[in-house]
């Protein structure tokens, strides 16, 4: 087993920095990298000071491509509860990325499986995902990979687990509304990043963390499998690493 890197922060604003100079650290290495970006509202700081530093001169997204994580099903790329709506409003729209270097899965594909192949075709073309930015849900999940019985490796069409429609339903008007399906790149893909960064915030996330990081490798907690990863960084504000830290003790102790 590889051991994660841990960033535990107290504030916002570190937590915020720590992220985003690793994604500077990638573009300044790398200005054509392919970037996999997450929605949900733990990346969302992160996102306000990429754009700060891109306002400040500091980082030049003109080369960098980016691959979303996930979208729901029958949402279309202008409904605001869409993943794509998230990430124009959050981003895209205040950086100097270029249209065609924004790779992000339609909602409204006729054919979901044609479209997760052209999903998985493109991010091969364009070399494979250098930084992949995840968080995790509740019940373990990254992107939208739920718990299950077997990692699904590809992109692929997913029921959405109903403590993850209720989870989410926070960013929509009332539950019925949340989509029951979705599309998500699939674990291998997720695997397949040269490095990957996962942030988590809030209490709510302490005890999944910890699971997932210090438990077994499983389906049934689909972030389990970056414990194989040979270059996972993850960063947790004070309440999300709250069990992490006792475990970081317990390996003080013991050395
Ligand atoms: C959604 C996304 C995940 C994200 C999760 C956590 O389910 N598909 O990629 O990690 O929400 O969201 P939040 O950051 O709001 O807790």
């Amino acid at each position: 087993m590889n051991n994660p890197k841990m960033i535990l922060v107290k504030h916002t604003a570190e937590f915020a920095r720590q992220a985003a100079d690793i994604f500077a650290d990638t573009l300044r290495k790398k200005p054509d990298c392919l970037l996999g970006l997450a929605t949900g509202t733990t990346p969302l700081p992160l996102y306000r000071e990429l754009i700060a530093r891109y306002r400040r001169g500091e980082l030049d997204f003109s080369r960098a491509r980016t691959a979303n994580l996930d979208e729901y099903l029958g949402l279309a790329p202008n409904d605001v509860q869409s993943y794509s709506h998230f990430m124009n409003e959050n981003l895209f729209d205040h950086i100097n990325i270029k249209r065609e270097n924004i790779l992000l899965l339609n909602g409204m594909a006729k054919n979901a499986e044609a479209e997760c192949r052209r999903y998985e075709n493109t991010i091969h073309d364009w070399g494979g995902v250098d930084l992949q930015l995840l968080g995790i849900g509740q019940n373990g999940h990254i992107g939208f990979n739920e718990p299950a019985d077997a990692f699904i490796l590809q992109t692929h069409l997913i029921k959405l687990a109903e403590d993850t429609r209720r989870a989410n339903a926070k960013l929509f008007k009332a539950l019925h509304e949340v989509p029951t399906q979705a599309l998500t790149l699939g674990c291998g893909t997720i695997f397949a990043a040269r490095k990957i960064l996962l942030l988590a915030a809030g209490q709510n996330k302490a005890e999944i963390l910890a699971r997932a990081f210090y438990g077994t490798v499983t389906p049934q907690v689909p972030a389990s499998l970056l414990q194989l990863h040979p270059d996972v960084t993850i960063i947790a504000d004070e309440q999300a690493g709250e069990e992490i830290r006792k475990h970081l003790l317990l390996e003080d102790r013991a050395m």
